[in-house]
């Protein structure tokens, strides 16, 4: 299979319209088989309850190119977990977890020629979503859902690649105590829309978004998980019901734990107490893992022994590990990649 003719190095994260795409319908109750297709528009009535009332959900994962040459995707049983759990709270039908990984792994081998090559920085991003598209006027979930998986090679999620990013801490809350926090819908993200605008606008990379309730504990980023090293090397991360349960956050954990021997704690952790950190960083499957060297919390600022050059050494032992399974240059525990054949 020959690849495309692209700029691997050189790509940022963005949109790139590929080959194939995978769409399956839901319809008096039942999902289609589904099928790969070329065309990469939807045509929708104007009433559809996706446009009215925001009832889409979605996924991120990546495939990779291995240093022996495979292409795996990483961990896709967790993102149809997810996405399960997305469907539940959102009162739309669950997509079968077997089905997404089948579909996802099939909308990999058929753009096949996007996957980046191994060494060139880039990966192929993979978004499964989900959306009701009958007509609904009266606030209701809808009782027909398209069921959609897209691929798109990307570079580096933050512009500047590795470099230690500026965040600030938000005025603008992300989820509610309650709300939809920890599900991936789309609805979240249109929350943080302003949010990180504004953010820019002022100079910063991203927005560090509070607890709602009491403000006091620091929740997540608009799309990414915090990590946090002490002093004395311990790896932490935020518990909180109301931010994303993130599979690379939880995948670091369990590395930083299983391969490097470090003690891990997820816990509440509080805004008072981040200056004391060593390190902090952003993880999730576009950040992989961001450095973060400066914490901007209305004019006082927290900067991080790690400095805003390079990443603090401990974060870059769990990313080179990270990376380095998901490339395959070190054994990846049972299951985490599966091989496209
Ligand atoms: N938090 C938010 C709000 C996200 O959008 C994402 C991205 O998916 C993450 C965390 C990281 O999750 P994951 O590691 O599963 O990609
Ligand atoms: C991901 O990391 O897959 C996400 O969905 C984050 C998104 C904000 C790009």
């Amino acid at each position: 299979m020959e690849k495309k003719n692209i700029d691997w190095q050189n790509l940022g994260f963005g949109y790139m319209k590929t080959d194939k795409r995978f769409v399956s319908s839901y319809k008096d109750g039942a999902w289609d088989d589904g099928a790969l297709i070329d065309d990469d528009m939807i045509t929708m009535s104007e009433c559809a309850c996706v446009l009215q009332y925001a009832q889409t959900i979605f996924e991120g994962m990546k495939a990779y190119t291995t240093e022996d040459g495979r292409i795996v995707v990483f961990r896709p049983d967790l993102n149809a977990e997810r996405l399960a759990n997305s469907s539940k709270r959102m009162e739309m039908p669950v997509y079968p977890e077997d089905k997404f990984v089948e579909a996802v792994l099939k909308t990999v081998k058929a753009n096949e020629s996007y996957v980046p090559p191994y060494g060139s920085g880039a990966t192929l991003y993979i978004r499964p979503y989900m959306f009701g598209i009958n007509p609904v006027i009266g606030v209701k979930p809808a009782d027909e859902y398209q069921f959609r998986v897209f691929t798109t090679p990307v570079g580096p999620y933050f512009k500047g690649g590795v470099k230690p990013l500026t965040i600030r801490v938000s005025d603008f809350d992300r989820a509610a105590p309650h709300g939809t926090g920890h599900i991936k819908a789309g609805l979240n993200y249109a929350m943080s829309l302003h949010a990180i605008v504004s953010a820019h606008e002022e100079g910063y990379d991203e927005n560090m978004y509070l607890d709602a309730g009491s403000r006091t504990k620091v929740e997540e980023t608009g799309g990414a998980n915090f990590l946090f090293i002490t002093k004395d090397g311990k790896v932490v991360t935020p518990k909180s019901n109301s931010i994303l349960p993130s599979i690379t956050r939880r995948s670091l954990m369990y590395v930083a734990k299983e391969y490097l021997g470090m003690e891990t704690e997820e816990r509440e952790v509080y805004l008072d107490e981040v200056k004391d950190f060593a390190e902090c960083g952003l993880c999730g499957t576009a950040a992989v893992i961001s450095p973060v060297g400066k914490i901007v919390d209305h004019g006082r600022e927290i900067c991080f022994p790690s400095g805003m050059n390079d990443m603090g050494p401990v974060t870059k032992k769990l990313y080179d590990t990270l990376t380095g399974i998901q490339m395959g240059r070190i054994e990846a525990p049972e299951g985490w990649l599966r091989t496209i054949d």
